[in-house]
């Protein structure tokens, strides 16, 4: 009988590290997978194009959860998710990434008993501020099977008394997507056009996304970054796809048309759109995780507007740098990537389009040698700093 494997999705950049997983699942003579959404991203935009472009099949259930405050989404997620967990009986639950519906999906399955398998583990901002970093540490020590992206996320597990035997470094599943699909990606030109935009910039800009509540929610800093960027693009043309959640802190405060003056702002993007736009930028600015990485297996410079990353080999290897949403040390770095082409980097170890079939053979091989469990396996994983 092949072991039932839930893997979870639940927000957009979810989906582009299912996709391979999915292939990798549907060619294993051991496994089987069933493809939970749990609906925290619902509008066509941020869900339905990256399941058609990346051909991901249809989840096999939707829980339509939606909305809300972290408390609310999660605990519907959960209250839902419980019922197909009970109805499936699977042999294990696999979380990707770091957003509400992992964490949520692993605590249900962690409850119940169920292996967890966590993909891209062990990242850690040591930022408590960041929703996400939450999400990161209660799912790692929950997580039976541990893959990692780099190897300081083998490091922080390690720290935090996770039994090493559990933990696989096995590559990035997201630039597996990225290798297979950057060549189908379309020109900017007919980005542009299907955005709407008569006369956009199809060479020497910039891209930028903002969408991190420590950038958006607080309208100082909000207007704060708006004016950086319209300063900036007197000298660089800046392309910005928004997504929902700045569309609506730029309406309610009255930043939209200042927005408007200085970006040319895009819908959100599908996954092709989004490519084409960043293997052709001069340089990205961005406070998203996945783009970090994203630009780093690209080889384009990108200025991460935050004060901390949780994937230090896009700083150390790649072509990442850290400047915060403080007005000076944003201009003077984009002025600095302008006038010498800014880090060249090179791309990290095992980043090589190949980490989801490596992920399957691990877990086909757990099955075949009944590895350890989380919590069952004695010294180290008693706890913190022992
Ligand atoms: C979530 C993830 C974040 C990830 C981001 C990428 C968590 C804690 N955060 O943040 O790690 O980088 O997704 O997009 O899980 N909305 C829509 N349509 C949608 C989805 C959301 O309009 O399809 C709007 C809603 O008004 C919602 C807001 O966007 O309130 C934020 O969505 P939410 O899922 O709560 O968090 P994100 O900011 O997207």
């Amino acid at each position: 009988m092949l072991k039932r494997v839930i893997c979870v999705v639940g927000a957009r950049p979810n989906f582009m590290k299912i996709a391979p997983l999915m292939q990798c699942f549907e060619r294993s003579r051991v496994l089987e997978a069933y493809l939970l959404h749990t609906g925290q991203h619902y509008d066509a935009a941020m869900k339905t194009a990256f399941f058609e472009q990346l051909h991901i099949p249809e989840p096999d259930a939707d829980l339509g959860v939606g909305s809300g405050s972290h408390a609310v989404q999660t605990a519907e997620i959960m209250r839902r998710f419980e019922p197909v967990l009970d109805a499936q009986v699977p042999d294990a639950v696999l979380v990707v990434g770091d957003v509400n519906s992992t964490i949520a999906c692993a605590l249900v399955a962690a409850k119940k008993g169920v292996p967890i398998i966590h993909v891209e583990a062990g990242l850690r901002s040591f930022d408590r501020s960041m929703p996400e970093e939450i999400n990161r540490v209660v799912t790692d020590q929950l997580s039976d099977l541990l893959f990692t992206t780099e190897r300081q996320a083998m490091v922080n597990l390690e720290r935090e008394g996770i039994d090493p035997r559990r933990v696989h470094f096995v590559g990035n599943v997201m630039i597996d997507t990225l290798l297979e699909n950057r060549r189908r990606a379309p020109a900017v030109a007919d980005v542009l056009a299907s955005a709407g935009v008569d006369r956009g910039p199809t060479n020497g800009f910039g891209v930028v996304t903002l969408h991190r509540p420590s950038n958006v929610d607080d309208p100082q800093t909000l207007a704060s970054l708006i004016l950086t960027l319209a300063e900036l693009s007197t000298e660089l043309p800046l392309l910005l796809p928004l997504h929902p959640r700045t569309a609506a802190r730029l309406e309610s405060t009255k930043l939209m048309e200042r927005a408007q003056a200085a970006c040319v702002l895009l819908p959100p993007l599908d996954y092709l759109d989004m490519l084409a736009l960043l293997q052709n930028a001069v340089m990205v600015l961005t406070d998203s995780g996945g783009i970090q990485e994203e630009t780093t297996a690209l080889g384009v410079p990108c200025l991460t507007l935050r004060a901390n990353t949780e994937r230090p080999t896009t700083v150390e290897a790649g072509t990442n740098t850290l400047v915060g949403n403080d007005r000076p040390r944003i201009l003077a770095a984009a002025r600095d990537v302008l006038r010498t082409g800014g880090k060249t980097g090179r791309v990290p170890e095992l980043w090589d389009g190949r980490a989801a079939g490596r992920i399957v053979r691990v877990v086909e091989d757990w099955y075949r040698e009944e590895m350890p469990r989380a919590g069952t396996t004695g010294p180290g994983t008693t706890g913190l700093g022992d």
